[in-house]
């Protein structure tokens, strides 16, 4: 099954990629290795780009004929149909600081461009060295357990997790809807990396998570996760999960979820 095969081509790309990179950060040099992109808060490592180039030297070999689109500048159009969404690290900001909550994001795609067009997704986190995997309609997995998302059903004991832009006008904006969320459930969440949110949610240690003006690549292999393990995924509107605004939460917290976080932000073009 392509899938499958998919599935574990990411899996060996993403635990290379994240060893070099875990094993590389002891002799990062912040002077020297660190540069910024769309923001003073949108940081870029050395390592960052040595992760991609090495999912990128794999899939040369092993899939010649595939697309794809890394974040730090890895782009190939396919010629098979099948794309893949390159995270390299996600992240980079834990990464950068010494925190644990980073991962490489790997997802296989096919040429619809929608959430149901995500064939295999695998987030691996080096410094707890969990690999999180999914195929799509074979289930999410954590090592050999099959992950499950939360059954809550109670918005006053619901964890939430979040995430914010690296745009200041944006930010404001996600506060206010963060000060809205507050107030109703047991607590929120930053972890600081929108793949690993997911895939807690995937595995019930959050109930829920919501972020706005994503990337297809921070979103792809996390929202396979997440909705292989049985969590509801849609837009601030109840439609399609898009990168510019989604929420992904155990099924029977989701209607209440969206009366409190929507609608969708009318912002769409800043990033
Ligand atoms: C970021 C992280 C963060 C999220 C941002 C992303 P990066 O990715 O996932 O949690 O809030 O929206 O851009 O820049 O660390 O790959
Ligand atoms: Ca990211
Ligand atoms: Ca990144």
């Amino acid at each position: 099954m392509i899938e499958i095969e998919l599935m574990n081509i990411a899996a060996g790309m993403a635990r290379r990629a994240g060893d070099l990179a875990f094993v590389g950060r002891a002799t990062l040099d912040r002077a020297i290795d660190v540069s910024t992109k769309s923001s003073a808060t949108d940081m870029v490592t050395r390592w960052d780009s040595a992760s991609e180039r090495l999912i990128v030297a794999d899939l040369e070999t092993r899939r010649p004929d595939d697309g794809i689109i890394g974040e730090e500048g890895a782009a190939k159009e396919s010629q098979s149909g099948i794309s893949w969404l390159i995270d390299p690290i996600d992240g980079t900001t834990n990464f950068l600081y010494g925190l644990a909550g980073w991962a490489v994001s790997i997802a296989a795609v096919d040429d619809t461009g929608t959430p149901e067009g995500t064939l295999a997704g695998v987030v691996y986190l080096p410094a707890t060295r969990e690999l999180f995997v999914a195929a799509r309609g074979h289930g999410a997995w954590l090592g050999g357990r099959r992950l499950r998302c939360s059954s809550n059903d109670e918005m006053a004991t619901a964890l939430v997790g979040t995430g914010f832009s690296y745009s200041s006008d944006r930010r404001a904006r996600q506060g206010d809807r963060v000060a809205r969320l507050l107030p109703r459930v047991r607590d929120i969440r930053r972890t600081g990396a929108a793949a690993p949110d997911l895939c807690y949610v995937a595995d019930g240690r959050l109930d829920a998570y919501f972020e706005e003006g994503l990337q297809a690549w921070d979103l792809a292999a996390g929202l396979l996760i997440a909705t292989e393990a049985g969590a509801r995924a849609s837009d601030f509107d109840g439609g399609s999960p898009l990168p510019s605004n989604v929420l992904v939460s155990a099924p029977d917290l989701h209607t209440h979820l969206l009366e409190l976080i929507g609608p969708s932000p009318t912002d769409r073009a800043v990033s």
